[in-house]
């Protein structure tokens, strides 16, 4: 309890008082009629809405102190509008609603720099209404214009954003598209100089796949929900289709909810307490800020420090344009022009400059890294280049004037980018500079070893200190579990620390068993929820990687996906929580012999069913296109309902691209009966695989045997081999589990999974169809046809050619199929650039995703 009058109370009660005399003095919301105006100078005269939630005035601009911007802004201080999109005046300008009828922003100069366009349209009066909207009306009222209408980098609750408005901020627009709905974000160098039109959409994404597909809107709209959900409404939609939901979302209070694209290129939702003067982030659109084009400036390279994006330069060849602003870019010291025939590539490893449409059509090669290098360096307008080496084999060759750069471990590209001759890498640490230009390899590699003989000395010591004083002290604990609460109130996961976890396992003591990423062990969270414990092993991406895929897979929900609730990172340990589910996995039902617990066909079939909903939901619906890679009965669960779930889902990304061995891992150990065969191919792996294994685990659901067993009852086939040939002889019966012959077995029902099944596990991925036709055809709504034989005679990488026609078994539902295909064909590179050979266009073209980049990549890096 306080009882002295300190400083911080006189001064608030001075503002009371003063906030009193101003609304004694100005009667808020009243209309401002034409000839009134407002300038910086006459700060005490905002205009207000009725209740002074919002107010108009001028504010400083937050380039130049001395500038003013005309802004409509929140109890508290967080601007919502701006006259002129944040044109600035200087003291001597002002905005007045002229006596035709014209708002208008004037310059000390007189100059007009903004005009509302509304000039003898009869405007009566001006009026902010209470949900921030400045409207200029007529003499009986009706609206003639209203700055929601008109936005400029910000959306509020009550305002409706539609498809031919847009918001700019800096170098970026942000606009939904007609007729698909899909958010879009877009640089686009505004400056003069550097070829104009240069544009680039470097974020496009569908929210809900039920209209990303086929159908079209005719007047989508974006709406920041009051409950904190962004979503988007159009007359086609009976009710509007969530776009993202604020973490804080369902929270009520005296807040604005809001988006805003940023000036650092990213379209995010927030929300603002009244009276405060700043906004707290509640989503992005972006996960990946190091993804948004330009975020460090032309040439500048993002990376990185900690988990804040940071810009630096390509190598020493390069200075940052303004050293005062570290995403203003960087320029060459000699320019290319001035070393002609005399220039080299220089390497930048785990680098790749962003490629986004529509360049990417015109600029990418089938080419290895070395000629991917050579072509550019021969290229006149070629200034750098990207080697992708994620098994794609693309190589990009950037010829426009401004290029982004994303520079991380995790990167598996390496790109080379033009200098003239010497390059001079960058130092390989960053330690204080003072580098002597490396000539002398030996000195840098001597000051390298001994810098990180000294940090890790620093960090042992470190380390010791803390394990001696810190590790028992009781603070952390309640600290910690406080977080944990809040966080989990948000809806974020729940970050828990390694000892709570051991603790909740009992010292990892009771397994439940071993998958393909680690073992999983039973706990119990101090709110007596039982969990369940995945360590991982094999992991050795960054923390911030890390925290990006729990991020995703967390956001991932679905009545048939295992809910994860939390995860631990903390040195080298990585866990993983999900929900326990009581029944187990899905194997212990089909395999475990005679005295397997019983599950009837209903149940089997609603489970093949509710395997199918989940993995269509990671393929197509969640936010980040999610290739499980491991489908497997050990990794169908079952909770107390027996309904399916699908767990370990997005955790292939984990791995680290760089790390083989979880190929080869997944061979040995067993579960190679379901990876499809491109993965023995070597080539890309997409959403098709997914429906090739889940084809297997639907065919031992219905049999109860696993696909690759042998034995005399088979024939000594596969038992996937001799299925097909037993279902071409009409013999469905002798594939139906035995142990379902006492049951009624809806016959019908059971020979659809099985053709489902067979149209599945097709050698070819193209034939395959994808898991949301699976759905509809489990469940009747689409026409079956007899599925051809699942291995065409012709070998798997010769059968496909350039023009994409499927050889053999080709029929209408195959190419249906293939036309469905996640990606469209790529156009055929040019064959001027085109100097070393280009592979020849295969069946791998229209497998590729058009996109290169990680977060919407569809198939893993290897
Ligand atoms: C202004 O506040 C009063 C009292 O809190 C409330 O009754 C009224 O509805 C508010 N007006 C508007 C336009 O929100
Ligand atoms: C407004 O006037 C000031 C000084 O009179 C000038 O510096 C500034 O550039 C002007 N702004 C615009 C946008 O013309
Ligand atoms: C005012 O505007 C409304 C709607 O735009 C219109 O219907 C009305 O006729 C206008 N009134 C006058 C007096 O112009
Ligand atoms: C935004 O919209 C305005 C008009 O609605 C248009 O003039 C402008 O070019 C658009 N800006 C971008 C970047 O699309
Ligand atoms: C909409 O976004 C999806 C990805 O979410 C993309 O596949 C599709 O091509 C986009 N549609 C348009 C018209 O850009
Ligand atoms: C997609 O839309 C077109 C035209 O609206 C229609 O002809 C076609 O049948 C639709 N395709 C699907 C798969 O719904
Ligand atoms: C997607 O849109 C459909 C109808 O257009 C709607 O029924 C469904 O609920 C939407 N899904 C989401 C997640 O908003
Ligand atoms: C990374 O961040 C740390 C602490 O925030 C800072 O000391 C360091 O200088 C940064 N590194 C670089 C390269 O800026
Ligand atoms: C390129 O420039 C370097 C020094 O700037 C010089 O030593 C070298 O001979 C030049 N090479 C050619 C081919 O001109
Ligand atoms: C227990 O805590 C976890 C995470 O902290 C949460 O997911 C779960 O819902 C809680 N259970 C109950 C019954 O409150
Ligand atoms: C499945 O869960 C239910 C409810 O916990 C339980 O009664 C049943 O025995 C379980 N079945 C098996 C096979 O574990």
């Amino acid at each position: 309890m306080r009882t002295l009058w300190g400083g911080e109370d006189l001064a608030f009660l001075l503002r009371c008082c003063s906030l009193l005399l101003l609304l004694a003095s100005f009667s808020h919301g009243a209309d401002m009629p034409t000839g009134s105006s407002l300038s910086p100078g006459n700060q005490a005269a905002p205009w207000l809405s009725p209740n002074s939630t919002f107010s108009l005035a001028f504010a400083p601009s937050p380039s130049s102190p001395s500038l003013f911007v005309a802004a409509v802004t929140y109890a508290g201080g967080v601007p919502v509008w701006s006259a002129g999109a944040g044109a600035a005046v200087d003291s001597g300008g002002s905005l007045r609603l002229s006596s035709t009828g014209d708002l208008q922003l004037v310059n000390g100069s007189g100059a007009v720099l903004w005009s509302s366009g509304t000039g003898g349209r009869g405007v009566a009066a001006a009026a902010l209404q209470e949900s921030g909207n400045l409207v200029l009306k007529n003499s009986t009222g009706g609206a003639l214009w209203q700055s929601f209408e008109h936005p400029t980098d910000t959306v509020v609750m009550s305002q409706s954003f539609t498809s031919s408005m847009n918001l700019t901020s800096g170098n970026y627009a942000f606009a939904v598209d007609r007729p698909s709905g899909n958010l879009t974000l877009r640089w686009s160098s505004s400056s003069s100089g550097s070829g104009g039109g240069n544009a680039v959409k470097y974020f496009n994404k569908g929210y809900n796949s039920t209209f990303t597909g086929n159908q079209t809107l005719t007047s989508p709209s974006l709406v920041m929900q009051s409950n904190g959900i962004v979503s988007l409404t159009d007359t086609s939609l009976s009710s509007p289709a969530v776009v993202a939901y604020s973490s804080n979302y369902g929270e009520s209070g005296d807040m604005l909810r809001f988006v805003r694209l940023d000036a650092d290129g990213n379209f995010r939702a927030y929300s603002a307490a009244r009276g405060s003067s700043s906004a707290t982030e509640q989503w992005s659109a972006v996960v990946d800020q190091c993804e948004v084009f330009g975020y460090c400036g032309n040439m500048g390279v993002c990376g990185y420090n900690g988990t804040s994006p940071f810009c630096s330069c390509p190598s020493q060849n390069f200075r940052p344009k303004d050293a005062a602003d570290p995403r203003s870019g960087c320029e060459r010291k000699v320019e290319l022009v001035n070393c002609p025939g005399n220039s080299t590539m220089l390497e930048l490893a785990n680098t790749q400059f962003l490629t986004y449409p529509p360049e990417i059509t015109t600029e990418q090669f089938f080419v290895g890294i070395t000629a991917c290098r050579l072509n550019c360096l021969s290229g006149g307008s070629c200034v750098a280049s990207t080697a992708l080496a994620d098994g794609s084999g693309l190589c990009f060759l950037k010829v426009s004037p401004f290029v982004s750069a994303y520079q991380s471990a995790s990167l598996p590209s390496t790109s080379f980018v033009k200098v003239c001759f010497p390059g001079v890498p960058n130092p390989p640490l960053v330690a204080g500079g003072g580098s002597s230009g490396g000539s002398s390899g030996l000195r840098a590699w001597v000051v390298a070893l001994v810098v990180l003989g000294a940090v890790s000395g620093l960090v042992l010591c470190e380390w010791v200190l803390w394990w001696v004083f810190c590790r028992n002290s009781p603070k952390y604990g309640p600290a910690s579990a406080q977080y944990a609460l809040l966080e989990y109130a948000s809806g974020a996961p729940v970050q828990f620390s390694y000892k709570e976890l051991q603790r909740s396992t009992k010292g990892f003591k009771e397994k439940l068993g071993a998958g393909g990423f680690g073992a999983v062990y039973r706990g119990v969270l101090a709110n007596r929820t039982v969990v369940a414990v995945k360590q991982l092993e094999g992991i050795e991406q960054g923390e911030k990687q890390f925290r990006m895929e729990v991020a995703t897979i967390s956001s991932t929900h679905h009545l048939n996906l295992v809910r994860l609730i939390g995860f631990c990172s903390e040195g080298r340990h990585r866990l993983l929580v999900y929900e326990f589910m009581k029944n187990g996995s899905l194997d212990a039902f089909l395999f475990a012999g005679a005295d397997a617990p019983k599950m009837p066909w209903s149940t089997r079939f609603a489970v093949a069913v509710g395997t199918a909903r989940g993995i269509t939901y990671l393929h197509e619906e969640c936010r980040d296109c999610i290739v499980h890679c491991d489908i497997k009965p050990e990794n169908i669960l079952l909770d107390e309902q027996h309904n399916a779930k699908v767990s370990d889902f997005g955790l292939a990304k984990l791995i680290n691209p760089k790390d083989h061995r979880h190929r080869t891992l997944t061979s040995v150990r067993g579960t190679r009966g379901y990876l499809a065969p491109e993965w023995l191919a070597n080539l890309p792996i997409t959403v098709k695989s997914d429906v090739y294994s889940y084809g297997m685990v639907l065919l031992e659901i219905v049999s109860g045997h696993r696909n690759f067993d042998i034995s005399e009852e088979t024939d000594r086939k596969k038992f996937s081999v001799w299925a097909y040939e037993e279902y071409e002889k009409g013999n469905i019966a002798c594939i139906v589990d035995k142990r379902l012959a006492e049951e009624d077995i809806d016959m019908a029902q059971a020979e659809r999974a099985l053709q489902v099944s067979f149209w599945c596990i097709q050698e070819q991925p193209v034939q395959r169809p994808t898991m949301g036709k699976v759905v509809q055809m489990l469940e009747g709504i689409m026409e079956l046809e007899r599925p051809p034989p699942p291995k065409s005679s012709d070998s798997f990488l010769t059968v496909t050619t350039a023009t994409g026609s499927t050889s053999g078994a080709s029929s209408s539902m195959a190419s249906t199929f293939a036309s469905s295909a996640l990606v469209a064909p790529m156009s055929t590179p040019n064959l001027e650039q085109q100097m070393a050979v280009g592979r020849s266009a295969s069946v791998r073209d229209r497998e590729i995703a058009s996109h290169p980049l990680r977060s919407s990549e569809p198939y893993m890096t290897m």
